[in-house]
């Protein structure tokens, strides 16, 4: 049931810091701060490549997982979404390791790459949230997440719940293949369990999201950028704003916006900007800059450092907590759901339910 929230997609947003504890619970061992997968009756350190299929939301967690996977493991990732990927003829060699995500288990296209990929020999593992579901059972690695139901047709929790099991993943290979030490080790698990005190700061800044909304709700067209582990994330919110709002808007890389979308920036294109301080910080900034001096409205996502050297001119800015880079993505995933979810209450579409979508996608 909803409680006191107006709509399920409001109440799982809300969720987040309880299920991604409860996740990160099954993969971390809180006592000694280490990794705890899994057990597999096969040597995870022998894989040689991984490839990542999955659909919408869950693909974009995958994005985010082959940044890490390729950082700290130093694995080659080949990534696609379900749909392209069958019909590819992909290239899978022995000693790959093929991986899925999937909220539902249940998404036909996804489910049909991970058969295919079977059939081809790989190691197959699933990231999935319904614990019966064909996936799950399909699987020689089971990773669950623990979100719990997830009513909303615009996937949240299950979202950030990913990000956490395929974050303990990604260091997992990494200290398998002898790329992290027992002290890195305990340095990533710490951030992880960092996470739900910050997904729970990120909230409090509901109010000030709802009050902002306005700036988006009228707009046409809206693009998000971010860099790094983040421009999935900047995809992630404008799929969630075209879902539940109707508004147009486009996630893009913020480097690529010189090679054509700025030609779009004027006065009636907001554009969001993610942008944790950090390594990437200043390159997202000049970028940033150049939609401002072509007249774009910014809303700038950052932190307290980042919001003082880059804030002025903007619209809006929404001061998140000063979090590590690798978790940077779990608690930047809360304000773009936020906006969405205030976008699409201002404009009264129907939030869980928006239209021409289904919950699970069972046809190819
Ligand atoms: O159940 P799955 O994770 O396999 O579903 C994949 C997509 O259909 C899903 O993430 C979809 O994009 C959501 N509506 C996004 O909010």
């Amino acid at each position: 049931e909803k409680g006191h929230f107006r709509h399920f997609m409001q109440k799982e947003i809300f969720e987040q810091p309880t299920v991604v504890a409860q996740t990160l619970r099954s993969y971390l061992r809180q006592v000694d701060q280490s990794l705890a997968l899994p057990q597999v009756d096969f040597d995870l350190s022998r894989i040689n490549r991984i490839t990542i299929v999955a659909c919408g939301t869950s693909f974009y967690a995958g994005m985010v997982a082959k940044y890490w996977i390729e950082a700290f493991a130093r694995l080659p990732v080949d990534i696609d979404v379900a749909s392209e990927f069958r019909y590819r003829n992909p290239v899978l060699e022995p000693g790959g390791l093929a991986l899925f995500i999937s909220q539902s288990g249940e998404t036909a296209d996804t489910l049909a790459a991970l058969r295919h990929c079977k059939a081809a020999g790989q190691t197959i593992a699933v990231v999935v949230n319904v614990p019966t579901s064909t996936m799950a059972r399909e699987a020689d690695l089971l990773l669950p997440t623990h979100a719990g139901p997830e009513v909303g047709v615009a996937s949240t929790k299950a979202f950030t719940c990913q990000l956490a099991v395929l974050a303990a993943l990604a260091a997992h290979l990494a200290v398998k293949r002898g790329r992290m030490d027992r002290e890195e080790e305990m340095e990533v698990v710490q951030h992880l369990l960092e996470v739900p005190a910050s997904l729970n700061a990120a909230l409090e800044h509901d109010e000030e999201i709802a009050a902002m909304a306005h700036h988006i709700a009228q707009a046409r067209d809206v693009l998000y950028l971010g860099r790094g582990p983040d421009y999935p994330l900047a995809l992630e919110g404008a799929l969630k704003l075209k879902e539940i709002s109707y508004i147009h808007a486009e996630g893009y890389a913020s480097g690529e916006m010189k090679h054509g979308p700025i030609a779009l920036i004027d006065e009636d294109v907001p554009v969001i900007v993610l942008a944790p301080s950090g390594p990437l910080f200043e390159k997202t900034v000049s970028n940033m800059h150049e939609v401002r001096a072509r007249g774009g409205k910014v809303i700038l996502i950052s932190d307290a450092e980042g919001i003082a050297e880059a804030g002025e001119g903007c619209i809006a800015t929404i001061e998140m907590s000063q979090v590590h880079p690798l978790i940077a993505p779990l608690v930047y995933a809360v304000p773009v759901q936020l906006l969405a979810y205030h976008v699409a209450c201002l404009k009264g579409t129907d939030v869980d339910q928006p239209r021409n979508l289904a919950k699970s996608v069972t046809v190819e």
